[in-house]
Formats: C-alpha cells, structure tokens, sequence
C-alpha cells in the first residue's frame, strides 16, 4: 500500500519494549494537531515531556496537554485508575497546566481500577515485573465482563449497588464526583472531528512487544499497544486511521522482566544507560540496554503497518566507539531472519550483529540532517535499508526543539 502523504491523521506506536519517547514525539507533533487521544493502558505508563523550560511526566493525561486550546482524549481502551488521575490533574495545575473539561475528555466506556486490581497486581505481578498498578487485574475484569466502566462509577446507583459495602467506597464516591465533568461520548466527539477533517494524533502507550496478542507474551501488558489498538481502544474504522508513526530508539530498552537478545551486558552497556538516563519515568526501575534490533524493527513494521519511524536518542551514542546493529538470530546452527514471539528461541539465541562506526561530535545542537556526521548519517541508513521504512524525525535531546524533520511529509 502507498504511504499516506500529509496525513490529518497519525497514530503514534512504540516499536519495542516501552520507553521509546512517545511522549516527546507526541508532543511535538501536537503543535499542528486538534486532537491527541491515548489508546490503551493506564498509569503504567509514563510519557516525559521538555517544553517551554518545563518538565513533565504524564501517566494517564495524554501528551497534547502542553499547548493551550487542544483537546486531549482519554480512550475506551484505557484503564484508569482514578485515585493517581486527579493526583495527576492537580500535579500539573501546580505546573502551570490547567486541566478542565475544555481540553480534557474521558470515554465513558473506559474501565476503572479499583484498590483489589491494584493489591491483586501488587502479589501476582511479580513473575512478570508488572509496574503494580493493577492494569493487569483491571482488564481481566474488563475481559470477563465484570469489569466498572467510567459511566457505571459516575452514576453512584450503579456504583453504591456494586461496591457500597466496600471499604473504598466512600472515598470513590468523592472522585467519582471529581471526575464526573470530564466523562463524554469521545468516539462520538473523535469521528466527528475526523469528518470534519481535523488533525489527530493516536497515542499508543506501552510499545509492539509489550502488545498482549503480538508482543513476548506473557512478558507482556495486558492491553493492545499495536496500531490495531488505536481503532478498537477509540472507536474508529481502520479506514480511518491515515498514517501510522513508529518511535524507535537508537538503541534498545526494556523494564521488567522476558528475553532480551540483544541486550548488553558489562561497560558499554552500563555506559549507554548512564548517558541515557535510562531508569523508568513510571517505577524508577533501571531499564536493561541492547543494540538494535532489525528483527524487532521489521515485525514492528510488519504488525503496525509502519508509515514512518521517529527515531529517539541518537545523541545518546556519541562517544561510543562501534555500533552494532543486530540483522539476524542464531539459533542451534540455523539462521534466523525474522522475529519470532517463541520465549524459548528468543532466550537462547544469539544475535549476529553487524558493526558500524560511531562518531564523537556532540549532535545535541544538530537541527538538520545534513548538519549530522557521516557516520550517524550511515547508521540511520543502514536502519532505513534493513527496515525498508523512512525515517521521518531524528530525536538528539529530551527537550522539542532538539528535533529534526528529515521527511515533513509523514507529519501532520
Ligand atoms: P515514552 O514512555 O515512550 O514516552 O518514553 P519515556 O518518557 O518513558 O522515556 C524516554 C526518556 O528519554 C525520557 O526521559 C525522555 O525525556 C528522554 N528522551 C526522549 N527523546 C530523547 C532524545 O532524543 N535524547 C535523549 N537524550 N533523551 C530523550
Ligand atoms: P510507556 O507507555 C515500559 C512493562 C512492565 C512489565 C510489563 C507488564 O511509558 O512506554 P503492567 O504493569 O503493564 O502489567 O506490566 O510491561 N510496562 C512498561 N515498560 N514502558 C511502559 O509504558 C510500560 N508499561 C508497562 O515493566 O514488564
Ligand atoms: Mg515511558
């Protein structure tokens, strides 16, 4: 299928493990978007944005709510868990941020995580490394069609029938009323804004291999995290979605626990995470670090239906000497060429890499790709190749302005 030239629409995917910088990419392209609607999960996640000499991590709140007069929507596809979203709503009015119901919509048909979820997640979650926020409990709930969705929880003779003998009740009563201005029709209010041609960015949280169909299950989430996701998490025809953005990084990442193969072990890998700063926006948890991984890009591609790739942190591997870039898996003497979702070939292969050389400018200040060094240049190719999909933007720094748009024409 033709790429899709100067979408209305984009929906924005993590290609990995989480952690890829959506936040920061979402952000971005928000300036020139109506609209920016999460998906799926819930407070597991946990988007850093730098803009306007302000810092923020939001949770649950989607990643447009840095500009004034947007809305942001909060999907059907989300879990919310209503305690930490006010906490969140009252952190960023501390920030300067005000959060009403202008710029802020909550689908009734989200479903809501209750204090058990939450305890229940905090003793089964172990094996997988769950963040214990009792996402996994919720949507299992949601799933057995047990679950309380936000219209139920807002209308307290629906809400007092199921849970008034709880200990919690009380207290949820309170939010429920907290949140009751904010709770709308946003597949209505998001298919009407299509019509009428508006810009739209789909949000993704969590990343392709934390997906509970297609990711390493069951180190996984429990929600749909591919770009499948943005249609049933929101309300909208596949037909609909126009473009589909995927973030990368440089280098890979993941927190909690399942295969990893590319992961680095020993100097350069306690190097790489050191100059990345990579420990968990959400837990604070250290996150392992590994190469790129072309398997992992091309099924990312492949089950997202990739238009074009953000790539995130560069700047991050300045100074490192050789970069490896992984292009196939070994496994008991066969050659493996494609990713697999197999836990027992993913824990005993080993990666064959391909080196390239690194280079020693500092890129952080670089806003245009002709301005890169030769060898980030090859490496971003080389990506392109084995991907066979542009990249669009290059991030070289946590805050907006260190981008650069290398294809305008895959952005809003
Ligand atoms: P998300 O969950 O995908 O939104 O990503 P997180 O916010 O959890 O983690 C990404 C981290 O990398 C955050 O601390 C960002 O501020 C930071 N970050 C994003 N892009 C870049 C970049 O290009 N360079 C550097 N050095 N940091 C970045
Ligand atoms: P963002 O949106 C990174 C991981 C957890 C654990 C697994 C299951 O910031 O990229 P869960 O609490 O969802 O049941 O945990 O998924 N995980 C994430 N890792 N980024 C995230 O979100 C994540 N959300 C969940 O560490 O391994
Ligand atoms: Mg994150």
């Amino acid at each position: 299928m033709a790429r899709q030239t100067n979408p209305s629409n984009i929906a924005v995917i993590g290609m990995e493990w989480g952690d890829e910088g959506k936040g920061k990419i979402v952000d971005f392209l928000a300036e020139k978007a109506d609209i920016i609607a999460r998906f799926n999960g819930g407070n597991n996640a946990g988007h850093t944005i730098e803009a306007n000499n302000k810092k923020i991590v939001v949770h649950l709140v989607p990643s447009g709510v840095m500009y004034k007069n947007k809305l942001n929507i909060v999907g059907n596809g989300l879990v919310i868990d209503p305690k930490t979203l006010l906490q969140e709503i009252k952190n960023l009015d501390k920030n300067g941020i005000k959060i009403s119901p202008q710029n802020l919509a909550i689908s009734e048909n989200a479903h809501v995580i209750l204090p058990h979820h939450i305890a229940e997640d905090r003793q089964a979650g172990s094996r997988i490394g769950t963040t214990g926020r009792g996402i996994g409990p919720a949507y299992t709930d949601k799933a057995a069609r047990i679950g309380l969705r936000m219209q139920d929880f807002i209308d307290d003779s629906i809400f007092k029938k199921r849970f008034g003998e709880e200990e919690f009740y009380r207290e949820y009563k309170g939010y429920a009323e907290e949140l009751k201005p904010f709770v709308n029709d946003t597949a209505g209010i998001i298919n009407t804004a299509i019509d009428n041609n508006k810009k739209i960015i789909f949000e993704g949280a969590q990343g392709t291999l934390l997906d509970v169909d297609h990711g390493t299950y069951p180190f996984v989430t429990s929600s749909s995290a591919t770009a499948g996701g943005a249609c049933t998490g929101l309300g909208i025809s596949p037909r609909k979605v126009q473009s589909v953005m995927g973030v990368c990084k440089a280098y890979k990442t993941r927190v909690g626990n399942g295969p990893f193969p590319t992961e680095i072990t020993g100097a350069v890998g306690q190097k790489i995470q050191k100059i990345g700063r990579e420990f968990g926006a959400t837990t604070g948890r250290e996150r392992r670090v590994g190469w790129f991984d072309a398997l992992v890009g091309k099924y990312a591609v492949m089950v997202n239906g990739i238009d074009s790739i953000a790539l995130t942190k560069l700047d991050v591997f300045t100074t490192i000497d050789k970069l490896k870039i992984c292009v196939a898996y070994k496994h008991k003497g066969n050659i493996l060429k494609d990713f697999t979702t197999s836990i027992k070939i993913l824990q005993n292969c080993q990666p064959v890499y391909e080196e390239l050389d690194g280079w020693w400018d500092d890129i952080t200040k670089v806003r245009s790709y002709d301005r890169l060094p030769n060898n980030a240049k090859k490496y971003l190719r080389r990506i392109e190749e084995l991907l066979k999909v542009p990249i669009s933007i290059i991030s070289v720094g946590p805050k907006r302005e260190q981008t650069i748009v290398a294809r305008s024409e895959f952005l809003v």
